[in-house]
């Protein structure tokens, strides 16, 4: 082809085109996309599609963001999670359901999947209760304690349930297992116990707890502090809160228990804020006095003392003047704070207890009603560093955890001394723990 006929090929072309102007687009036709719609049960597909998606949002996998509590400092604890991360915590827990989030309602037909919760002190009078809960709930449960104050008679009950593991060993030494909870208890609670080798008592509090954050943080797995109202020492503040620092002494005889528990805080906090955290939460427990069946019959603590000294017909034992005050709070209350605190979104610290606010005096006459009108007390010098108050401020258990103690120590009392008594003497009233 030549350039002459290229170019008039080129010039017909141009002259095809010239004329051209774009069509003007046209409003959209509504009325033809709703009888589209209308036709053949299109708009129910629709419908349904819409609220697959919005059921399935809903429920959507999501990661448990630790939530920044009002007290914590922006940059204390700055949540990374990488995908590898979030493949970590997915092989820790397979359950899809364990990333719902707390509070969410779980689809009809999904089961959630038990977790794997290890409880160490599990064998001990607090331990043992929540046990009984967490399997009741369908979890599986191991139980990981030295036997220092726990007893086996307290969980024997579980013994064959395919879901429970019992664990002889102490704390102080490492220990791997793979789970996704773990309430750390182990600690022996009341001062006959954890002055009979208090440098063993420091030890528990800070090796034991170093030992299970590291577990937690290796596995991904969710922490529990036991702490206790011991860490406000003899208070000047009165109810205690949360933001008071205590007022304790560093060297006195009790200190192997409340540094001890002040020290596992301070651990679990920076765990928390660790440049190097992971994938894994802590929770932080201050409990205040609890009571009920399965306490050590002779462990010193005050109700126990009462109530066993009233059913062998001795003196209950006064210390001091005896009106210095305390709070009793009920097991069972207890183990349903705890159990709402690891579930919820606190990291805390939350006191748990019951603010009712008893002189050790009106003790002895509620201990009096319900085990012998006719009991006597014998007043002793008061022990060294015993607190003259306690009585917990539950403003932030109320708040995050929607939780507050419902039975009182007139209704929790006959339960722990049918327990006693039965231990004692081989005989009860009937009520069941
Ligand atoms: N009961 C209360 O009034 C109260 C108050 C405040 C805090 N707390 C805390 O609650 C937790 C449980 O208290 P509790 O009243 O059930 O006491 P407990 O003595 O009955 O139970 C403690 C358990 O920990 C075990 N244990 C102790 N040292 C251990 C170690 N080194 N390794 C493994 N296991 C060990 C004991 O054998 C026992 O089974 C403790 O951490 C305690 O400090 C209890």
């Amino acid at each position: 082809m030549d350039v002459q006929s290229l170019n008039h090929q080129r010039s017909e072309i141009q002259s095809q085109y010239e004329g051209y102007t774009p069509k003007p687009s046209k409003p959209w036709p509504w009325s033809t996309t709703i009888s589209y719609l209308l036709r053949e049960q299109r708009l129910l597909f629709v419908l349904v599609g819409v609220a697959i998606a919005t059921l399935f949002f809903s429920v959507q996998p999501e990661v448990r963001k630790p939530i920044l509590q009002p007290e914590t400092k922006a940059n204390d604890f700055v949540p990374k999670f990488s995908s590898q991360m979030l493949a970590v915590r997915s092989q820790v827990s397979a359950d899809p359901m364990a990333f719902v989030r707390p509070g969410a309602k779980i689809p009809l037909g999904l089961k959630r999947k038990p977790l794997r919760i290890v409880v160490t002190g599990g064998a001990g009078f607090v331990g043992s209760h929540l046990v009984d809960r967490l399997l009741a709930r369908g979890d599986n449960v191991i139980v990981v304690d030295n036997f220092f104050t726990g007893r086996k008679e307290n969980v024997v009950h579980h013994i064959g349930n395919p879901r429970f593991e019992l664990i002889r060993h102490d704390v102080v030494e490492p220990l791997l297992l793979e789970v996704d909870q773990i309430y750390h208890l182990a600690c022996p609670a009341s001062p006959v116990h954890y002055k009979f080798n208090p440098v063993k008592t420091i030890k528990t509090n800070v090796m034991g707890t170093l030992n299970m954050l590291g577990l937690a943080k290796r596995v991904g797995a969710r922490f529990l502090l036991t702490s206790t109202s011991e860490v406000y020492g003899d208070p000047l503040e009165h109810p205690q809160k949360e933001e008071y620092w205590g007022h304790v002494n560093p060297i006195g005889v009790r200190s192997c228990y409340d540094e001890g528990k002040r020290v596992a805080e301070t651990l679990t906090m920076d765990y928390n804020r660790g440049a190097s955290v992971e994938v894994f939460y802590v929770r932080i427990a201050r409990i205040f006095n609890t009571y009920g069946p399965r306490m050590g019959i002779d462990d010193g603590r005050v109700v126990s003392n009462f109530v066993a000294q009233a059913l062998r017909k001795e003196p209950m034992t006064i210390y001091g003047d005896g009106k210095q005050t305390r709070s009793f709070q009920y097991v069972a209350d207890l183990v349903e704070g705890l159990m709402r605190l690891m579930e919820g979104e606190h990291i805390g610290p939350v006191n748990l207890g019951n603010p009712g606010e008893f002189t050790m005096l009106e003790l002895a006459e509620v201990v009096r009603e319900t085990v012998d009108p006719q009991a006597k007390t014998e007043f002793r010098p008061n022990t060294e560093d015993d607190p003259h108050k306690r009585k917990p401020d539950i403003t932030r258990a109320k708040k995050f955890l929607g939780w507050e103690p419902k039975i009182s120590l007139r209704e929790g009392l006959p339960l722990m001394v049918d327990d006693f008594r039965r231990r004692l003497f081989g005989k009860s009233k009937g009520s069941s723990l």
